[in-house]
């Protein structure tokens, strides 16, 4: 049996079918208030539902009961309901679920992190290198994975192909290595069935890095529109970084400076133990696009629904 902590997340929710097309058992954990579609699709996959909060210990220890495995992809940043912070989830509760994998004898421990810059600090990237120094005594992998395409190439972050207007953080010149949420899963898989990368923190980034002006000019292309430009300084972020009271504002800031420095990571050794295909930026532009252009073309077709075209691109 192999837990997923975050199933109704992005990448969870891709981890759990990858994890079932595999013949996995699965038990997925999810919330009372977790979102009620969400959650049936992850019965229909077939997934064992167990309910649990990573700020209640009990439901924490009763949910690793019987797993072999687990995968944890949950984070408060985007995702929250009260009581929720950097500090009660992506710190305490994803050490409080390392101390429960440990006493239940949980064999592998996958843990999704984020890229580290000792240049910029702040409570989220501190949180994921606290959990990742709790885990080193067990059998895990830490997945230190680059800014996901998904999220950052959307509307919901500025970059917004729908109106081709793209938000960019800094001066858009250091070179990103984006990568799709679905690429990071197979990561995810291979890690958690294969035991490749046991005691390892893999680095995972996209088949290239691109300058964020350079992924402007990439769906400019595929989209035959030019796109109007709005950057935000890095001094500014710095001075967000700074003044912000709360760890969310803090963290949100920090990891739009962190953008700004860029973030380019060489896949070839990776690749050769864990061969992903690898999306492109431009295979993801062409994915989203496409319902865009297509009605572009023919007027007359109903309108998209924006979140469909966010929540389900294919590597097709
Ligand atoms: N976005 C990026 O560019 C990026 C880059 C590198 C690494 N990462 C990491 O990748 C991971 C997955 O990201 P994602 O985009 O899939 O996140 P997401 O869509 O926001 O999903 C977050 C998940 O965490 C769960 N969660 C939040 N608080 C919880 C709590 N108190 N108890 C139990 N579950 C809780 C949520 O459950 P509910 O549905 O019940 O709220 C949801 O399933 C995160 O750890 C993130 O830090 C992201």
């Amino acid at each position: 049996m192999i837990l997923v902590v975050g199933a109704t997340g992005l990448l969870g929710t891709r981890v759990c079918e990858r994890l079932r097309a595999e013949g996995q058992s699965v038990r997925a954990l999810v919330r009372r208030t977790s979102n009620p579609d969400k959650v049936n699709a992850l019965k229909l996959l077939g997934c064992e539902l167990a309910i649990g909060d990573l700020k209640d210990p009990p439901q924490i220890e009763a949910a690793c009961e019987g797993v072999s495995a687990l995968i944890s992809t949950a984070s408060s940043t985007l995702s929250r309901q009260p009581g929720d912070s950097i500090e009660s989830v992506d710190l305490q509760g994803q050490l409080g679920l390392a101390n429960a994998a440990r006493s239940a004898g949980v064999r592998r421990f996958v843990f999704l992190s984020f890229r580290d810059d000792p240049t910029v600090q702040y409570p989220l990237t501190q949180a994921k290198r606290s959990v990742e120094r709790a885990i080193a005594d067990l059998d895990f992998t830490t997945i230190q994975a680059s800014y996901f395409m998904e999220v950052w190439l959307s509307p919901a972050l500025g970059f917004d192909y729908i109106h081709k207007r793209a938000r960019i953080y800094g001066s858009g010149s250091k070179p990103i290595s984006w990568v799709s949420h679905r690429d990071v899963a197979e990561f995810c898989i291979a890690a958690v069935l294969r035991s490749i990368a046991s005691r390892t923190v893999l680095e995972v980034g996209g088949p290239e890095a691109l300058t964020p002006f350079e992924v402007v000019r990439i769906f400019e292309e595929e989209s035959g529109r030019r796109f109007e430009v709005e950057t935000i300084p890095e001094a500014k972020l710095s001075e967000q970084l700074n003044s912000a009271n709360d760890s969310l504002e803090k963290s949100f800031a920090g990891v739009m400076l962190q953008y700004t420095h860029g973030d380019a990571i060489d896949m070839r050794r990776v690749l050769e133990s864990i061969p992903v295909c690898l999306t492109s930026v431009r295979e993801y532009a062409r994915t989203v696009l496409k319902p865009l252009n297509h009605r572009r073309l023919s007027p007359s077709l109903p309108s998209t629904n924006r979140l469909d075209i966010l929540e389900r691109p294919s590597q097709n």
